[in-house]
Formats: structure tokens, sequence, C-alpha cells
């Protein structure tokens, strides 16, 4: 087991954010669940005090039945789980079609933008907004700066926009984002140059219209014309409609996991 402290996360919140990165244990599962609970034991003894990280988040393959259980009696909480998939470079690129115009954002698209990829995601399911111990207002600015840290292309290598045709030529004018990073620890698993989805959505009053039907192949056509091999995606298990634009473009569904957090602070958060 590792324990970590994630600098980045810690900024937004009143308190320091742990991570347990790795937790692993062998043997048949009554065994395995033993040495779990004994090593979250551990945690829930010297994190909080010894490490000063009142709250922790691990993620867990939904499959590891014996962590799944070791995880909840241990005071874990499930906040949300996640599908992971991905795409292999198909043999045609699918364009944008006609009436849409994708795009890089620009400065004129900023920082609306960013105030619309912190709104859109600060209220739709995550393990951030699933957690009642971690203030609402941090994980706004949370996802304040994560648009920032797009626009500045730390975390991301392309953040595109869509839009109409018809309103294409208005400055600051667009539908919805998506935004993708290369990965060099999932092109380690996958083979070759790896493109990720980091962050997307649509504008509330412009959905289903099919913006995101096209502005995910242009994602991916961006990803393949810069070389990608593969590219990978999560979504929420709930997020039926990510999903079916996802099936749309014959990503394929590699696997699942859980979010646990931990509360280990006194008092309420
Ligand atoms: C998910 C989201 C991006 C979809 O945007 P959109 O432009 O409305 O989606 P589209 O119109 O292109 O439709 C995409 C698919 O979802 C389906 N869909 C969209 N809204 C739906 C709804 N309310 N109910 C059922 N299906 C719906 C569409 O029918 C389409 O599937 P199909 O091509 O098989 O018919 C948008 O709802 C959103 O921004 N949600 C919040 C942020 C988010 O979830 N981002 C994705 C993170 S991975």
């Amino acid at each position: 087991m590792v324990v970590v402290r994630r600098d980045w996360e810690s900024r937004f919140y009143p308190f320091p954010i742990g991570h347990l990165p790795v937790l692993c244990a062998l043997g048949p599962q009554t065994r395995r669940r033993d040495a779990y609970r004994r090593l979250l034991a551990w945690v829930n003894e010297e994190a909080g005090p010894e490490l000063a990280l009142p709250h922790l988040s691990c993620r867990v393959p939904v499959e590891d039945v014996a962590l799944v259980h070791a995880l909840e009696d241990s005071g874990f909480r499930h906040m949300s789980t996640m599908v992971q998939s991905y795409w292999k470079r198909p043999e045609v690129i699918q364009r944008v079609p006609r009436g849409w115009v994708v795009r890089e954002a620009v400065d004129a698209d900023w920082p609306h933008l960013g105030e619309i990829v912190r709104d859109i995601l600060s209220s739709m399911l995550t393990r951030y907004t699933a957690d009642p111990d971690l203030p609402a207002s941090g994980t706004r600015a949370l996802y304040e700066a994560w648009g920032a840290e797009s626009r500045a292309k730390r975390f991301s290598a392309v953040n595109l926009v869509v839009v109409r045709e018809e309103h294409a030529s208005e400055p600051g004018r667009f539908d919805g984002f998506a935004f993708a990073r290369f990965s060099p620890e999932l092109g380690s698993l996958l083979g070759g140059k790896t493109g990720e989805l980091t962050i997307s959505g649509i504008q509330p009053a412009h959905r289903r219209h099919g913006a995101f039907n096209v502005i995910v192949p242009a994602l991916l056509a961006w990803l393949w014309d810069h070389g990608a091999e593969h590219c990978a995606m999560l979504t929420q298990i709930q997020n039926y409609r990510s999903l079916r634009t996802a099936q749309r473009t014959e990503n394929l569904i590699v696997g699942a996991h859980h979010c646990f957090h931990r509360w280990l602070g006194t008092g309420a958060a």
C-alpha cells in the first residue's frame, strides 16, 4: 500500500487531500480481504493524526470484491463508478459533418469557456461533487483551475469547441467543448502514442442537438492526425449520453472502477 498527499487537489480545500495509488494483497479472497483490512486499519490510525491527511481517496477495480468489502468495512464510502474504455485508430477517420464547425479554443473564448467548464463539471455527478465532506466551493474552484490549466495546455494538448456553422463567425460563440491530452502512462499500457479525453460538455441550452456526437469524433480525428494509435476515456457509469456517443464511434469498454473516499478528520469538514 502506498499513501501520498495530492498537492494540486489540496490547494482547493481547507485540509490536505490524500490518495492511495497502490493497494495490493495476494492470495485467496478471504486472506486478501483480511490483509486489506489490516492495511486499512493502519491507514485509519495513522493517516489522520500522523500523516495529517484527513481526507483519502482510492480507485479500485469493480471485480476486486475482497478490496471493495475491506474498504466498506474500514469506513470508506463509495462515491462513483467509472467505466474505462478506449478507441483504436480506425481505417477511415470520421470528419466534421456539414452544418458544424469544430475549432481550437482561442483567447476570445476564454474566460467564458473557463466558466462553462467550471459550471458544467460542478453540476454533474463526480467523486468530488458526490462527497459531502468536500465543500462545494472548493470543488468549484478545483474545476475552475482545471479549465485554467487546460487553457495553459498543462492538462491538455488540445482544447476544441463546437459551434453551428451559422454562428461560427461570432467571436466567443460555441455550444460545447472537448479537451484531450497525450498520456505516456496509458501509452505504455495500450501501446503506441495514446491520447486521453480529459473533460467535455455541451452547454445545457444546446444539448440534444447532436453537438457531442460531432465534437467527440472531431477530437479523435485531431488525435489520429497527430499520431495517436489509441485514445482512452473515463466516463461515469450513469452517463448514458456520453456512453452512447462513445459507442457510436466504436469505443471499446475494458473495465470499470469504483471511487471510494474516507473522511478521517475531526468534526464536520
Ligand atoms: C453528455 C453531453 C455532453 C451530451 O451532449 P449533447 O450534445 O446533448 O449530446 P448529443 O445530442 O450529441 O447526443 C449524444 C447521445 O446521447 C443521447 N442523449 C442526449 N441527451 C439525452 C437525454 N436527455 N436522454 C437520452 N439520451 C440522450 C442522444 O440521443 C445521442 O445518442 P444517439 O446518437 O445514440 O442517439 C451533455 O449532456 C453534457 O454536457 N453533460 C454534462 C457533462 C458531461 O456529461 N460530459 C461528458 C463527460 S465524459
